[in-house]
């Protein structure tokens, strides 16, 4: 059915996610289900959590995660909550003091070492391996350094094909310009990997036809460590005699870039958690809740592909809602767009479960109208949708300055936009 909103605006919802029961059809206001958690919440409350988390950094991997995550830990335990800090192991890029040194017939080259290259040092023959397509790498590069053209396919699986040949080395070249700072690598790939200008590369490439070319390549400095970082989850089981067999999860990720408090991205999004998951701890529920918030985000999205992957297809099946909460606090964000800026992001652009059920809500809720939903991956409901789940991420559009500077600090942070989202996603959710 459609709701016919105040602004004229048409809105595609469902009757049965837009009103709590017993209540009147079509309202804009605030239904008495809703007001059991809306006017619960405080944003007080969250402004302190974010002041509390952004006090240092919390990269995946650092103490700084840890001491964030057990303090998230003992506030949903303090809630009422079935808690589990769940660890997962991560491969951490790591560069101090990198250097690289290409010596072609006396002369350095003066290579970019790809991030996650291995530290090593070889001293071998140039074999052109073209762009290090699968199954077209020459078996002449066994014991040799590949000479590789950026190009059609990833860097990783470069280097992963020449290593299957048995390179000892890589020497990338641009595919164009002048610039010769590109390349990255994976772990477990582990032969020095460095990339040269594309005038560079065509260079050795021509001088190869002529006869065999030997280079040093010595790289330091560069590799990968194994880390371990956290998801935080709180369970709250629904009453056994009255429980619909499904799930609604609320997540934000708690670690942010290195250097960054990262008191919007993503001490918000936790906030909102919190007070959430404190605002529903004791209310009769026929639905089991689940809070989470995920380590190694900013790795690439770490902490919430290792929590999917822990679920089996029966519990991923109960799941019928993931609403992610990222970068929902700032004052300098979200310009003059309607919503205040907030908008919900789907991976597909679709509307959703989720999006139709908090779209509704902010008609009812502080905002007093519907929220946008657009296209957008970048955070933790990436994979949620790849197991079939209706998901989306809350945030701000146009995004604040600060964005993952170490002036993510809590005087950027608003409450009024923190109350908001918070009170639209609680009034969903519920
Ligand atoms: N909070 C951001 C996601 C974001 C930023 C969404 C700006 C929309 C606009 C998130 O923490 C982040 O920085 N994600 C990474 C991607 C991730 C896979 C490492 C990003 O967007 O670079
Ligand atoms: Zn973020």
């Amino acid at each position: 059915m459609s709701v016919l909103l105040t602004a004229g605006l048409v809105l595609s919802v469902n009757a049965a996610y837009a009103q709590g029961p017993g209540e009147a059809p079509n309202s804009n206001a605030a239904s008495a289900f809703d007001n059991k958690i809306i006017k619960k919440i405080s944003a007080d409350n969250m402004y302190n959590t974010i002041a509390l988390l952004s006090k240092e950094p919390r990269t995946a991997g650092t103490p700084g995660e840890l001491k964030g995550a057990q303090y998230i830990k003992g506030q949903f335990e303090k809630y009422g909550y079935e808690t589990e800090l769940q660890p997962f192991a991560f491969y951490d890029v790591v560069r101090t003091n990198v250097s690289g040194v290409l010596e072609i017939g006396g002369q350095d080259l003066k290579p970019y070492v790809f991030s996650g290259s291995f530290s090593g040092e070889v001293t071998a023959e140039v074999v052109n391996a073209g762009k290090a397509i699968l199954g077209t790498v020459p078996d002449a590069v066994k014991g040799k350094i590949a000479l590789v053209e950026r190009g059609d396919n990833t860097f990783v699986d470069k280097v992963k094909n020449v290593i299957e040949k048995g390179a000892v080395g890589v020497i990338l070249y641009n595919n164009t310009g002048t610039a010769n700072n590109v390349g990255v690598a994976d772990p477990g790939q582990n032969i020095p990997a460095v990339t040269v200008t594309r005038a560079q590369g065509t260079t050795l490439a021509e001088q190869l036809k002529s006869g065999p070319v030997t280079a040093h390549l010595k790289v330091t400095g560069s590799g990968y460590k194994v880390g371990t970082s956290y998801n935080v989850i709180a369970k709250m089981k629904p009453n056994k005699n009255k429980d619909t067999g499904q799930i609604v999860m609320v997540g934000a990720h708690h670690d942010s870039v290195p250097g960054g408090p990262g008191a919007n991205d993503d001490a918000s999004g936790v906030s909102a958690v919190l007070e959430l998951a404190r605002v529903m701890g004791n209310m009769p529920i026929d639905t089991e809740l689940r809070f989470v918030t995920f380590g190694s985000e900013e790795k690439g999205l770490l902490g919430s592909y290792h929590y999917a992957s822990t679920l089996s297809d029966t519990e991923a099946d109960k799941i019928v809602a993931h609403f992610q909460m990222d970068m929902i606090g700032s004052k300098d964000a979200g310009g003059d767009n309607k919503a205040n800026g907030l908008i919900m992001y789907t991976i597909d652009g679709k509307k959703n479960l989720v999006t139709d059920l908090a779209s509704a809500a902010g008609v009812r809720t502080a905002m007093g109208e519907a929220v946008p939903y657009g296209q957008l991956g970048r955070s933790d409901h990436q994979p949620f949708h790849e197991l079939g789940i209706p998901a989306a991420l809350f945030i701000h559009s146009p995004l604040e300055p600060w964005y993952h500077t170490p002036a993510d600090t809590i005087d950027k942070i608003d409450k009024n936009k923190l109350q908001e989202t918070a009170e639209i996603v609680g009034a969903a959710v519920y």
